[in-house]
């Protein structure tokens, strides 16, 4: 454990401290979302994504996220059972999360959607940390998440079984998970919003 006491009671009172929406003022923009895998007629479409282990998979029956209690009070942590991705304003994403330091997205360089560890901001040489954008809002409240690097692709385990990794832009057969590139979908990854005041998980 890096973190102290007082590191944790710094992040705890930060939470409470989260800003509230005055009377009157314009709402905040969405600050959090989930992520929803769509590819009509297919194992994927209404999927979730979820962060588990560093990379990010559809199908799984929750994400993987931890809180340390104690020294956490079990009723300072979030629930920790959806996957929460926050985006910023120079085209980078990182996980909603209270953890101190923060966890960030990437592209790793096999092209896998991936998160840094708590505690730790270390990401492999060639991994692309920006180039995610979130659409606008569209009138069923979805917003679209694209990358600079192509459209989102989901690979199974085994041919047409979960649980699926994501990956952006292209896999080759050697980082499939089933050893095949083409055992994978390609999908539209849409973000539904997520309360301003809550967190995803402490860490993921
Ligand atoms: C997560 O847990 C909370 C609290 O128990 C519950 O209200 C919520 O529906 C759960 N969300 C998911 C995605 O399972």
């Amino acid at each position: 454990m890096q973190f102290t006491l007082a590191t944790i009671l710094a992040a705890i009172s930060a939470v409470s401290a989260a800003p509230a929406t005055g009377y009157g003022s314009a709402p905040a923009a969405p600050n959090g979302f989930t992520m929803m895998s769509l590819r009509s007629a297919s194992p994927i479409h209404f999927g979730r994504v979820d962060a588990s282990g560093g990379k990010f998979y559809i199908g799984l029956s929750k994400p993987s996220s931890y809180c340390p209690t104690p020294p956490v009070p079990a009723s300072s942590c979030p629930p920790g059972n959806s996957t929460v991705i926050s985006f910023g304003s120079t085209g980078t994403a990182g996980l909603k999360v209270i953890v101190p330091g923060g966890q960030q997205v990437y592209v790793a360089p096999d092209n896998s959607l991936s998160y840094t560890g708590a505690h730790s901001a270390w990401i492999p040489t060639g991994s692309t940390v920006d180039g995610f954008s979130l659409g606008k809002k569209q009138s069923n409240t979805l917003r679209t998440i694209s990358h600079s690097k192509g459209g989102f692709l989901a690979c199974p385990a085994k041919a047409n079984t979960g649980p699926w990794k994501v990956f952006v832009g292209s896999v080759k057969n050697k980082d499939a998970p089933s050893g095949k590139a083409c055992d994978c979908l390609g999908f539209s990854n849409n973000a539904i919003e997520f309360p301003n005041d809550q967190y995803g998980a402490w860490q993921y």
